[in-house]
């Protein structure tokens, strides 16, 4: 990796044409597509590669994730949901590596009344939306899939819901910027640089500066918490905290499932993610605890539940792990892309649920921001300036997201 090389207790000047704070999956693809456009491109993350992503099941589920009122998030998601299968097949030649993208659908499915009712208004919704979704009997699940509960009373079968392996596409991601020639600055941010009102990189909190004509807050969660950012434009992002469990598939039981399964069991969203490899993720808890990321027994416990009301297999597989992660919540569920009030600073942060199927089309949509300064038609009602508030109201608008230390890719999409 070329990373700059800081001179001990010593403040070093860098400069480039952009400097992205957060080495998440979403700073490293605003890298990478900005050092395509031939843009002189670093990153500022102590530990590239990581955040969010090293969480997440990877689930492309822009059909079977959708809600109410987010008719507008849909379009972006379907928008990136489209790209994937050459996005994927660019990063694997880029990188030289798989990222584990993988075209298998998924099942919805229901487990009692009130679920099927649950299940139904988001077949309606689907409907109305022009989505592609096929409602099925409880025995039609089974027969996609056999190892599912006798219980199950009827499912949604979306076939253009895939799923991609986070950790692959961060380290493509992460290969392919280093190839593209992408600097890599290994601190933490401290602060963000503004010089007479416009930001112009900032300081590490090792003292090391860098210079940039532009600057991208691209650091999840903690996005909002970046020292310097002036009020009105700091995103109201906050932390979701999601427990995960990875389990192992022995080959024995293959095909254990093949594809994604998920359902809402009392209240909350319990899905298994298979990979090819063998690998069964279970996810996830949605808790707004700050920035708490312990992993609980009470977590775990509900996961294994649920998982096992679906499947009643999972029980007898190896557990190999257990994490959490924080989403980068927004106040709307979306994200922010682009440019800010402030010249210099652009936004990729607020992914919130979804980060791994948003990041094909916001590398996009920020290599084209930061080459023009404007936003493309599908990003428009994106733009940051839609939480922008006036220099009096912002206290009250923007609350406090501050945690202890600022750590751009721990947490980021
Ligand atoms: N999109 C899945 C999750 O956020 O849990």
């Amino acid at each position: 990796m070329r990373t700059s090389s800081n001179s001990p207790g010593g403040s070093l000047r860098k400069s480039c044409d952009v400097l992205v704070i957060g080495g998440g999956i979403i700073g490293l693809v605003t890298a990478w597509r900005a050092a395509q456009r031939g843009l002189r491109t670093a990153v500022a993350d102590p530990a590239p590669g990581g955040g969010a992503a090293g969480v997440a099941a990877g689930m492309l589920a822009a059909v079977t994730e959708l809600h109410y009122g987010e008719e507008l998030l849909l379009g972006l998601n379907l928008a990136s949901a489209r790209r994937y299968p050459a996005f994927a097949a660019e990063l694997e030649e880029a990188s030289g590596q798989e990222i584990g993208y993988r075209a298998c659908g998924t099942l919805a499915v229901a487990l009692d009344a009130d679920d099927r009712a649950h299940l139904r208004e988001l077949h309606a919704l689907q409907q109305r939306c022009g989505l592609e979704s096929t409602w099925l009997t409880g025995r039609e699940s089974r027969r996609l899939e056999p190892m599912l509960a006798p219980a199950v009373r009827g499912g949604l079968r979306v076939d253009g819901d895939h799923q991609v392996d986070p950790r692959r596409l961060a380290s493509a991601l992460l290969t392919s910027c280093e190839r593209a020639g992408v600097v890599f600055h290994p601190g933490l941010a401290g602060q963000l640089s503004v010089v007479r009102d416009r930001a112009a990189g900032a300081v590490l909190q090792d003292g090391a500066e860098i210079s940039a004509d532009q600057v991208v807050l691209a650091a999840g969660c903690r996005s909002g918490a970046l020292a310097g950012v002036p009020p009105e434009v700091l995103p109201p992002v906050r932390p979701v905290k999601g427990q995960v469990l990875r389990l192992r598939i022995p080959g024995t039981y293959a095909p254990f499932l093949s594809r994604t399964v998920r359902a809402v069991v009392r209240g909350g969203h319990v899905y298994l993610v298979p990979r090819e490899n063998g690998e069964l993720v279970v996810g996830a808890t949605s808790e707004e605890l700050g920035w708490d990321t312990t992993v609980t027994a009470g977590g775990v416990y509900e996961l294994l539940r649920d998982a096992h009301e679906l499947v009643p297999g999972v029980t007898e597989l190896p557990l190999v792990e257990t994490l959490a992660g924080l989403r980068p919540g927004s106040p709307d569920n979306a994200p922010l892309l682009g440019p800010t009030a402030l010249p210099g600073l652009q936004l990729a942060t607020g992914h919130y649920r979804n980060g791994v199927l948003l990041t094909p089309v916001t590398g996009d949509v920020m290599a084209e921001a930061l080459t023009t300064g404007e936003l493309t038609a599908e990003a428009q009602p994106f733009s940051p300036d839609r939480f922008t508030t006036s220099a009096d109201s912002s206290a009250a608008a923007a609350p406090s997201v501050r945690p202890a230390g600022f750590a751009p890719s721990a947490d980021s999409p």
